[in-house]
């Protein structure tokens, strides 16, 4: 049985004291810091990159779970996993050779997750099964935090969570977008057991609790 796990957009954090709220997130058991990186291209917005996931690094051990939406994230993974991170996930929508990007991820001593926009049928991912350490099915058009879930999203997780089953796999399958209680129960159900969770963990007045509830704790 895979652990629920909780990845903390930092997205939804007070930039201005990313320290404190780095800090929030381990003093509330939380499991991952999510890193949104957003290149104004692949995506309609711009938010941060290597200098920050550098500074936080020398502050934590949290697991840094960085999800790259850019347009050629094979140019960058190697420094990417070079200034910190654990996991890197890119698009599989993106101007890169999805094998080689991962190759190149792993090479660089990282895990390497392959994502896919809530358009993209669940099928392309398929061939990626036994090289992929992680899926990402967006449950929100990629881009921004604060959306609402998309509820056909889940039927994609369930179908590539069979297909996981099927080939005897036992990866993980994170979800990114409109993640709350509610929606957590049924991404879930579907067979998701990474959640992110952004404007929902944030706003929350116990982050802690917040958290154990949508991973099922309590
Ligand atoms: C959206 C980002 C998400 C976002 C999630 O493109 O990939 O990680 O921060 O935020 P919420 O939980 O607010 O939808
Ligand atoms: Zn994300």
């Amino acid at each position: 049985m895979l652990n629920n796990l909780i990845s903390a957009s930092i997205l939804s954090a007070d930039m201005l004291r990313l320290g404190e709220e780095v800090h929030r997130l381990e003093k509330n058991n939380i499991d991952m810091l999510h890193f949104d990186v957003m290149d104004g291209v692949f995506v309609n917005n711009i938010t941060y990159g290597l200098p920050i996931l550098k500074a936080i690094r020398k502050i934590t051990d949290l697991t840094l779970d960085v999800h790259l939406m850019i347009t050629e994230p094979h140019r960058y993974v190697s420094r990417f996993a070079e200034f910190g991170a654990d996991i890197i996930s890119f698009h599989l929508e993106s101007e890169s050779d999805v094998m080689e990007t991962i190759t190149q991820i792993k090479a660089s001593g990282a895990k390497a997750a392959v994502a896919i926009k809530p358009s993209t049928p669940a099928e392309k991912v398929f061939e990626y099964l036994p090289f992929a350490d992680m899926i990402l099915v967006m449950t929100v058009e990629p881009g921004f935090g604060g959306q609402s879930f998309i509820p056909e999203t889940a039927d994609k997780v369930r179908i590539i969570r069979r297909r996981l089953n099927e080939i005897g796999l036992d990866t993980d399958i994170q979800v990114d977008g409109g993640i709350d209680i509610i929606t957590a129960e049924i991404v879930k159900k579907a067979g998701a057991n990474v959640l992110v969770s952004g404007s929902f963990l944030f706003q929350s007045d116990n982050m802690a609790e917040a958290a154990a509830k949508m991973k099922g704790n309590t």
